[in-house]
């Protein structure tokens, strides 16, 4: 749809940058903190690990004053669990809250809303012996743990976000660290994990209405337009079930507190029902979101699947092409472009999921990730010219104001990354962020920080409220 005019970004938007705690802070075994998943993880050859990262956690001052400088409204970064339970359960560690008390009062010094992801892949490992979240207790514990971050932090936090790309844990957990390979019957496994990761976050949805009840949460999945590969009804059906099976089934239980009805066949037919007790249902359905955060970087791209063609073009990562026989495959969209990294470049897709998710389930939307992963050059005269990172964010921004212009009511933009950080499995060579951290793989230099052109570049646009672009 052409429009004849624009409308503008709302007043108050909440333009912003993102982390989460693994992928910045450092620190990994410091004041008290506890290990987890991450931490006893293994990291593909030649990418760095997670032991100092960015270093946020001894520098969270300096990088929140660019942040500042930089115009950010909005910082959206995640708690880690072993900072504040180190065993996920038992006693406050009272060093991991204060240091989150001290990065939310610095933030909140510069007026810069802090948006906080309560969990972000790194589950403590002390529940991940007990069997993660396979185990129910694991429900009970990031009950507790929700209830200590809305009694520390509640009076100052407004916006909450449960847990990030769930999604993604089920059906890329072992690229990105999360999932372990030598799982028994893995599928099932991790939809009965699925279900008690709904339980969760519908619980703790529940109790941040009844303990902060000015203060907003929502989920925080990955969510990603499918296109069918050509007109062929076939191909169309194999779109609408990966989308179902990525997309819909997440948001239809955070929004409608039940299980998307084509994904619930899938499950039977393939024998990964969850168990669910009696009263599993009531919970789901009594937890409610504000609005919904989630995670874009790319749409996806599905044909007809035959049963014969199996074992074929296997899933890889969050955005690359994934198959299963009889139910949809992957393919390549010949209309965009890649990145560096392989991952297919979809501002108009941008668009095209807003407005889905937005006609879908009429709650507001907060773009949380959004970003380009690329080799960047420090160049001498402490130059990074990232116009390629530019060229990416201004083509979606663009498509985020003609979502706007079509009525999707997006309330905040918050691209990844608010720094350089280390990504889920490419290391810190696959850079996302505004700011350079000064080292690589395995030396970890001065770490110092240097604004890129595209940090120049974000500032005008948040300045200008997204009028100069
Ligand atoms: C999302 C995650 O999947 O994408 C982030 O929420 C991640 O943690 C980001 O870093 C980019 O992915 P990657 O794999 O390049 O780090």
């Amino acid at each position: 749809m052409n429009h004849k005019n624009l409308k503008p970004f709302p007043k108050g938007f909440l333009w912003g940058a993102s982390t989460s705690a693994y992928q910045v802070e450092g620190a990994w075994n410091e004041d008290g903190k506890g290990p987890s998943v991450i931490d006893m993880g293994r990291y593909p050859e030649g990418t760095s690990d997670f032991k100092v990262a960015s270093d946020h956690y001894h520098r969270y001052k300096e990088d929140v004053a660019l942040f500042a400088e930089m115009g950010l409204k909005a910082y959206r970064f995640s708690i880690a669990w072993t900072r504040i339970y180190p065993k996920g359960t038992g006693e406050v560690n009272p060093k991991g809250i204060e240091f989150y008390n001290n990065l939310i009062n610095e933030l909140l010094s510069y007026n810069i809303e802090p948006i906080v992801t309560m969990y972000h892949f790194d589950l403590p490992y002390a529940l991940e012996q007990k069997g993660g979240w396979s185990n129910k207790e694991t429900i009970d514990a990031f009950e507790n743990y929700a209830k200590t971050l809305f009694k520390y932090f509640g009076d100052r936090v407004k916006y909450w976000l449960t847990i990030n790309e769930q999604n993604m844990m089920i059906l890329h957990g072992t690229t990105i660290g999360v999932t372990s390979s030598d799982m028994k019957d893995a599928q099932r496994e991790l939809y009965q994990q699925n279900h008690h990761m709904l339980l969760a976050q519908a619980k703790a949805m529940n109790l941040c209405h009844a303990m902060c009840p000015d203060a907003k949460i929502g989920p925080a999945p990955n969510i990603a337009a499918v296109y069918p590969a050509t007109c062929n009804p076939e191909d169309v059906l194999a779109a609408s079930n990966l989308s179902s099976i990525r997309n819909w089934l997440y948001l239809d239980a955070a929004v409608f507190g039940r299980y998307n009805s084509v994904v619930w066949s899938y499950m039977e037919e393939k024998g990964y029902t969850p168990t669910a007790d009696k009263n599993d249902m009531d919970i789901l359905k009594e937890g409610k979101p504000d609005f919904i955060a989630f995670n874009y970087y790319s749409t996806l791209t599905a044909a007809k699947y035959e049963d014969k063609s199996k074992g074929e073009n296997q899933a890889s990562d969050q955005q690359t092409e994934m198959s299963e026989p009889g139910v949809y495959k992957g393919v390549p969209n010949p209309y965009l472009e890649k990145t560096q990294f392989g991952w297919e470049m979809d501002p108009v897709g941008f668009r095209n999921t807003l407005r889905q998710i937005y006609e879908r389930y009429n709650l507001p939307l907060l773009v949380t990730e959004n970003g380009l992963g690329a080799y960047d050059k420090l160049e001498e005269g402490e130059i990074i010219n990232d116009d390629y990172r530019i060229d990416f964010l201004r083509k979606h921004i663009k498509q985020a104001r003609l979502a706007i212009t079509d009525g999707v009511n997006l309330i905040g933009y918050c691209p990844w990354s608010a720094i350089d950080l280390v990504s889920t499995h490419q290391g810190i060579s696959k850079r996302y962020g505004f700011i350079y951290v000064n080292r690589d793989e395995f030396d970890l230099k001065d770490l110092r920080r240097i604004k890129k052109k595209s940090f120049y570049w974000y500032k005008d646009v948040i300045n200008s409220n997204g009028e100069k672009l």
